[in-house]
């Protein structure tokens, strides 16, 4: 299929071409039915703008519209799957449940003009829809972006105005990587703030914020309404210091710790007593009230396991229950949070050294050390999500003129090239591959500018990998389409990095 002048992206899975066009005039209803209202009002609130047409919402119009539409027959393809049709008389988008719907007005958007994501009216525009028959739904289900706001902390405008571009792309999980933030709980759990001065090289500027429990409700909220969800992030046992500067009795020895000023790996992970459950337990109990993501990330990467060799009570814990190392020892923790989460219907996931020392019974692996990880656990049956660090790490240089002091280069078309499913694996173990996801983490992200930079169009590029059937995949065709889609990001006010061609 070649629809380079449509400029889609990501490419729907099918696209016939129809004569005919549609013209948008200031007389067009939205025809809805009450139960797409909230989706007809985001319609509406995205072609106004540009257009400065009123667009009254409608349940029954005649002449031509725009109409929305609920369709049962379109079940087979999928719970986000939609039909647009575009003639002279209307532009219907149809779909068998509203999140596909949603997708479907994201590709009515880009089927206009540019000019069409300008917040105030642009006079003298053809807001013209080509004639279209569209068929499309997502190869895979978790398309995801994650977004580190530990490192360094991004507003919340930020991360609203990210949800709009990861809405835009179809793409539909903002993974939020919460830990040494924390601060969102009402009684902050950290102060992430450098207090003093440290032998240890870093930047020297501090940074600092929080969200608010109101703050995140709204979040995910405004997520949810663009059909994405929301996984948040909390980190156990290690990458926990924030938490153990808090409150030592949540580490291994008595000593106060301050919160980390450095990046990296930190040495204090958290004890296994019960005490340490509990708290765990607490913090996550405000975690699924906030948060209704089936999937709740518990981190699990990067623990030493120092500590714990040298605790008597890490030591006592173990030989209670009978576990030869200390790798069984974190496996005992997270199959404990595990079991926790499923009888609150909830799912584990975690970054794939939770597989070491057995992988919790319920737990779904994020791959991120390659994909040898994600090929284990889904051979054994395990659900995956692949994040490997190439070519998903968006913390990696995408040219030779960046300098980020983080080794390897993910490029444009590295990430493009990208297949979420290795060739390891069999028809059936494929299945257990859920998608994959690009990873924002922001040591060296210090503002949303630099974010930005490092993330556009990586993710535009990735949204194609993880919703368009493999056979569209076109780089050439890509960067036609890539020229039409940054003149969007760039009236979105987005600081993207321009790759050459
Ligand atoms: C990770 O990069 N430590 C998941």
């Amino acid at each position: 299929m070649s629809t380079p002048t449509l400029s889609l992206i990501p490419i729907p899975a099918r696209v016939t071409p129809r004569p005919g066009a549609f013209a948008l005039a200031a007389s067009t209803p939205i025809e809805a039915p009450d139960a797409l209202r909230a989706q007809a009002e985001l319609l509406r609130d995205q072609l106004r703008p540009a257009t400065g047409f009123p667009l009254r919402i409608v349940t029954n119009a005649s002449g031509p519209r725009i109409a929305l539409v609920l369709d049962e027959a379109l079940a087979r393809l999928g719970d986000e799957g939609y039909r647009l049709t575009a003639s002279a008389d209307a532009v219907a988008i149809a779909a068998a449940r509203p999140a596909g719907l949603l997708h479907g007005t994201q590709t009515l958007r880009q089927l206009l003009p540019p000019a069409i994501f300008r917040r105030a009216v642009v006079p003298n525009v053809a807001w013209s829809v080509p004639g279209i028959e569209i068929e499309d739904a997502p190869r895979f289900s978790w398309r995801g972006s994650h977004l580190d706001v530990g490192r360094h902390f991004m507003p919340k405008t930020t991360v609203i105005k990210h949800i709009d571009l990861l809405a835009l792309h179809k793409l539909n999980v903002f993974h939020w990587h919460l830990t040494e933030v924390g601060a969102w709980r009402k009684d902050s759990m950290v102060a992430p703030r450098t207090r003093e001065a440290s032998q240890r090289k870093f930047s020297g500027s501090p940074h600092a914020g929080f969200y608010t429990q109101d703050d995140v409700r709204e979040v995910v909220r405004y997520a949810m309404d663009r059909g994405i969800t929301v996984v948040p992030e909390i980190e156990m046992p290690g990458h926990a210091l924030a938490a153990i500067a808090a409150y030592p009795e949540l580490g291994n020895t008595k000593a106060q710790h301050e919160v980390q000023t450095y990046w990296g790996i930190s040495e204090h992970v958290f004890g296994v007593g019960d005490n340490v459950l509990t708290f765990v337990e607490n913090v996550l109990d405000e975690v699924l009230a906030l948060f209704p993501s089936k999937f709740i990330h518990i981190g699990g990467d990067e623990c030493p396991k120092r500590e714990w060799k040298e605790s008597p009570a890490a030591q006592a814990r173990m030989k209670e229950l009978g576990l030869r190392d200390e790798e069984e020892l974190q496996s005992w923790f997270v199959t404990r949070i595990d079991t926790w989460l499923a009888k609150r219907g909830r799912r584990l996931i975690g970054w794939d050294e939770i597989l070491e020392g057995g992988l919790a019974p319920g737990a779904t692996v994020m791959s991120w050390r390659g994909e040898n990880g994600g090929i284990a656990a889904a051979k054994a049956g395990h659900d995956v999500v692949m994040a490997p660090e190439k070519p998903t790490y968006f913390d990696h240089d995408q040219s030779e003129d960046q300098v980020v002091p983080i080794r390897g280069m993910n490029t444009l078309a590295d990430v493009y090239a990208y297949e979420p499913v290795p060739k390891e694996l069999n028809a059936a173990e494929a299945k257990h591959v859920l998608g994959a996801q690009g990873q924002l983490w922001t040591e060296y992200m210090p503002d949303p500018q630099r974010m930005e930079y490092m993330a556009w169009p990586r993710l535009s590029a990735l949204s194609e990998v993880l919703w368009s059937p493999r056979e569209t995949r076109d780089a050439a065709n890509f960067a036609q389409r890539l020229e039409t889609h940054l003149e969007r990001l760039r009236i979105l006010d987005v600081n993207f990095y321009r790759p050459r061609r």
